[in-house]
């Protein structure tokens, strides 16, 4: 195999995200030999059966010490625990890296504990999932032509942060450098307000009690699209929640301003405002769709 970037990998959570890299690394070619460890043994089963790794633990040590790289893909809040048990049994030298949807806390945490290792840090935040988890879910296209953010800091190890980068390479990603807060700011505004939104529609509209029936029977595809997220693993997104706390508390304060307004709208009956709301969102997500060839 000319085109190997590293040997072995040891995936650290081998659900969605880490099963899903592992799908996409063995099938680009770019590493040897993927071993893999979780702490949920059916699955770490069923991630072997389905060949998405090639060797499960047999423990956390046997599945770690040989590894060139280790990817930490377990939620978030379960991060510093993992990665003292993992730093403990890896090579001095070798690199530990991470796809935690939090940044500032993760960085703060784990980087002085692979310093303190010999070990080469380097954050990292694939922008792409799905609201299922586990093995099961995982699928090796879930990288193609998406982002992946790599949060170097000023101890990041440049050659440590070359080879991370060629691994979301070769899954498909473009790889985007960023410092963790605009980090979390940005994913805050993005991805943990609309999850906190559509958990809070599901709960709300399931606790309309005017009428006997369960009216999420009625529910038809707007509804459906817009809450689909709210079906994503609760301990991943009570961990988001608590680490990312400052900037998320920010942006559900900007949204609730922004009901409030339109609240006030429509008890008035401002036509006019209401008109302007709604076009301007529009114009906004049709961007999104269609971007402005000439920006480009
Ligand atoms: N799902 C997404 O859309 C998404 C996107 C980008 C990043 N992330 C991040 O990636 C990470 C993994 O998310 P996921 O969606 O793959 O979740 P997942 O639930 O599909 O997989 C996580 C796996 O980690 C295992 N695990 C939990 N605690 C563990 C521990 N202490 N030791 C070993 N294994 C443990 C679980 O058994 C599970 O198999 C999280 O940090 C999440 O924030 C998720």
């Amino acid at each position: 195999m000319s085109d190997v970037i590293v040997k072995n990998i040891s995936i650290i959570g081998v659900g969605l995200i880490g099963g899903s890299f592992a799908l996409a690394l063995k099938n680009a070619k770019v590493v040897e030999t993927v071993f893999g460890w979780d702490a949920n043994h059916e699955n770490l089963t069923l991630a072997e059966q389905l060949g998405i790794i090639d060797r499960a633990g047999p423990s956390l040590t046997d599945a770690v010490k040989d590894a060139d790289v280790v990817l930490l893909a377990v939620p978030v809040g379960s991060m510093q625990a993992v990665a003292r048990s993992v730093l403990a049994h890896m090579k001095s030298g070798s690199i530990l890296t991470d796809t935690g949807s939090v940044k500032q806390t993760v960085v703060g945490s784990l980087e002085p504990l692979a310093i303190e290792s010999d070990v080469l840090f380097v954050g990292g935040h694939p922008i792409s999932g799905t609201e299922r988890s586990g093995a099961a879910a995982a699928f090796k296209e879930l990288y193609q032509d998406k982002r992946c953010i790599l949060t170097p800091t000023p101890n990041t190890n440049s050659t440590a942060l070359a080879i991370v980068e060629r691994l979301w390479c070769a899954v498909g990603s473009e790889v985007v450098k960023m410092d963790v807060v605009k980090h979390d700011r940005i994913l805050a505004a993005i991805s943990h307000l609309p999850h906190m939104i559509a958990y809070s529609l599901v709960n709300s509209v399931s606790c309309y009690d005017r009428y006997p029936e369960n009216i999420l029977d009625f529910s038809a595809g707007g509804f459906r699209d817009f809450t689909r997220i709210a079906s994503s693993d609760p301990v991943m997104w009570r961990d988001i929640a608590l680490t990312n706390r400052e900037s998320l508390l920010e942006m559900i304060t900007q949204f609730e301003q922004f009901l409030a307004e339109l609240k006030q709208d429509i008890d008035r009956g401002d036509m006019e405002r209401l008109f302007t709301f709604f076009q301007q969102s529009k114009i906004s997500r049709d961007a999104i769709l269609h971007p402005d060839p000439k920006e480009h």
